[in-house]
């Protein structure tokens, strides 16, 4: 860890953004032509930032801490891209929450900002960002909750501010596995599951699966993050997207998966066929892979199999 970063880097991490994630965005940039907007949280150092820089047209940076939020100018002057990043000082939620709210509601809660503040939010309302990378070093329903949980809404918000503008995106996420929530991740799975046996589906082996105490090598909260994450965000996104996992890993204490969503574009009348059976079949195909260094520093990777269904 540098003394400029208070969050863990790792080799792992690292591998993560340098093969897996960095050619999912060339590919995604050489698709699209042009250089790629980036919506995260990049911390002082700005380091997947650096290390994706030369396909970013654009970086909406977000972060809390006014001491971070300090250097990471610092850091964008450093890496020549100063000009293109606009530094957000807030909480991802409360930023989460104005890009997704309709043009006359954001304007008068946006009259409560400073005038600075309104202007770069304005301006990030109208940008089709193409990645979003949110790694926030917490877990997925980690805070003490009433109703629905900080983290699941902002993914929500995310989402809905995509869909307005329509904007094809990969949503890369990390989550820790400490984690409060349990009964709600087991209620989540139970209620998913019936669902899919009223449509005669049998899910007898994913329930063994994702509700055991003990699989050698994959920890609950690790099997839990696996079905509920994908399952929450298909849950949310799929009026507006159809949504691909690119792949999910685990490594140290983390959970890490990249998903790809494209707007719907022949949507009839009455919106996209009920319920989206096919697509959270594949999303639950998504092969996981286990990142651990060798006494070299080379990673090794390990599949952590999962019950799919047919
Ligand atoms: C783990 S670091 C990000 C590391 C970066 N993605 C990288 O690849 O090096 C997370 C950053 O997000 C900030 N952060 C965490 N939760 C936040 C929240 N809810 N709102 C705003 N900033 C947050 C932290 O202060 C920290 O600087």
């Amino acid at each position: 860890m540098s003394k400029n970063n208070p969050f863990p880097e790792s080799i792992e991490k690292d591998y993560l953004r340098r093969f897996h994630l960095l050619h999912s965005l060339a590919d995604y940039q050489e698709l699209v032509g042009r250089p790629l907007a980036y919506f995260g949280l990049p911390s002082a150092e700005m380091r997947d930032v650096a290390m994706w820089h030369s396909l970013l047209g654009h970086v909406t940076a977000i972060e809390r801490d006014p001491t971070l939020a300090l250097q990471m100018y610092r850091a964008a002057q450093k890496l020549g891209i100063r000009e293109k990043t606009i530094v957000i000082e807030m909480q991802l939620a409360e930023i989460a929450k104005l890009l997704a709210m309709e043009d006359k509601e954001a304007k008068l809660s946006l009259a409560l900002q400073w005038p600075s503040v309104q202007n770069k939010i304005n301006l990030v309302r109208n940008i089709r960002h193409d990645v979003i990378n949110l790694d926030l070093c917490g877990g997925f329903l980690y805070q003490d909750r009433r109703g629905e949980s900080e983290n699941a809404k902002v993914l929500r918000h995310l989402i809905e501010f995509q869909a307005k503008l329509k904007t094809t995106f990969i949503m890369i996420i990390t989550f820790a596995l400490r984690d409060t929530g349990k009964d709600d991740y087991d209620d989540f799975i139970i209620e998913t599951l019936e669902q899919l046996g009223k449509v005669k589906i049998d899910t007898s082996d994913l329930r063994k699966y994702y509700l055991a105490d003990d699989i050698e090598g994959q920890p609950p909260n690790l099997r839990r993050l696996r079905f509920c994450l994908p399952a929450y965000l298909h849950k949310v996104a799929f009026e507006y997207f159809h949504v691909r996992n690119l792949g999910a890993w685990y490594y140290k204490t983390f959970y890490h998966t990249a998903l790809f969503f494209e707007p719907h574009h022949s949507r009839n009348a009455l919106g996209k066929t009920w319920p989206p059976v096919e697509e959270f079949k594949e999303l639950l195909r998504t092969p996981m892979l286990r990142l651990e260094p060798d006494n070299q520093g080379q990673i090794l990777k390990k599949s952590l199999p999962a019950p799919t269904l047919l």
